[in-house]
């Protein structure tokens, strides 16, 4: 491929989410193997400002493909939302004659990924690495199943203690303003309900069936909320007063965000890191890649941001169907 690009930089921003590490490694060893030199910027756009990254040669990235996190660090940076920081930024790049960047990242990080390209003319790529999987341009988000399997094995100890004591429990999970993980957590663990934000909750209702229940003899109830919408502990405490059933709370907070990636994450990475490197050096930047239907898929930055969940009514339809 002839291109002008010489030297790429990649980095990881905004919350993390296992398979970071193996997108990193695919950007670093695809770009040594087109022949580029590659820097690892540490922090995301705050290493950026701070002048602060590594140059990565093949080896820096051995053994972190199934490693949680991402071995240069990530951060939401508040300075490179400001006209100062982003000029800190492009000084830093142009400093070490970084011609292009693969940010890996979330919604924010799309953000900030396309104003360096269309207000400062640098080419950026994005890949979607957030656990929250409501980025447009991709059936999935780096981090996302692994999160989701990392939730599903936690409430499946939750219904252990639930069933043995009769409990109603309250399970919080991450997501951001998206329901994606509380829904595909609800239905893998086989929750009674879920509560996510793209819905009205009705308690009252739910606690009429949680007491129709009791009557029939059902006692141990799983319902996962989605963060933002109610805390755990608070809905609990209603419950109990609505229903007279003792009830818990559980948060699973950033254990969701951890953890060694899964195969599908793995491979999703590798196959992004690639594809990024080799849209850079097509010459085709603003843009963010996806895979969709087991196909690379590539969109511009811009459209990528914020998806809502298509099939939510679905899949609520089949949790009521499931009680
Ligand atoms: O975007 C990923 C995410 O884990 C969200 O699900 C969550 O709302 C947020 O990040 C938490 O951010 P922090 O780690 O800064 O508390």
């Amino acid at each position: 491929m002839a291109s002008k690009i010489k030297k790429i930089g990649v980095l990881c921003s905004g919350g993390d989410g296992p398979g970071m590490n193996a997108a990193v490694r695919a950007v670093v060893r695809s770009g040594i193997n087109y022949g580029l030199k590659v820097e690892g910027i540490m922090r995301g756009y705050q290493g950026l400002i701070d002048n602060d990254m590594m140059e990565m040669g093949p080896r820096s990235v051995s053994g972190i493909i199934g490693r949680g996190g991402t071995i240069i660090k990530t951060a939401r940076s508040p300075e490179f939302r400001t006209e100062k920081g982003q000029q800190k930024a492009v000084n830093t790049l142009k400093k070490h004659k970084i011609d292009a960047l693969v940010v890996v990242g979330g919604d924010g990080s799309y953000l900030g990924a396309n104003e360096l390209y269309s207000k400062w003319g640098i080419p950026t790529v994005g890949i979607p690495g957030t656990i929250d999987n409501d980025l447009h341009g991709t059936d999935q988000t780096i981090g996302c199943n692994t999160a989701i399997n990392t939730a599903l094995e936690a409430i499946d100890k939750v219904r252990d203690t639930a069933h043995s004591m009769e409990r109603i429990f309250i399970v919080e999970v991450m997501g951001n303003r998206s329901g994606y993980i509380a829904m595909q957590v609800a239905m893998g663990s086989g929750a009674e309900d879920v509560v996510v934000p793209e819905f009205k909750p009705d308690y009252s209702a739910m606690c009429d069936r949680i007491t129709k229940g009791a009557k029939r003899g059902k006692i141990s109830w799983i319902i996962v909320v989605s963060e933002g919408v109610v805390k755990a502990a608070s809905l609990a405490e209603s419950i109990t007063t609505m229903t007279g059933l003792e009830t818990r709370s559980v948060v699973l907070g950033h254990v969701q965000r951890g953890g060694n990636p899964c195969a599908l994450d793995r491979i999703l990475s590798t196959r992004l890191g690639v594809a990024a490197v080799e849209e850079l050096l097509k010459g085709n930047a603003g843009k963010a890649i996806g895979v969709i239907q087991d196909k690379i898929n590539i969109v511009p930055l811009v459209d990528a941001r914020k998806r809502p969940f298509a099939e939510f009514n679905e899949y609520y339809r089949l949790i009521t169907m499931m009680r």
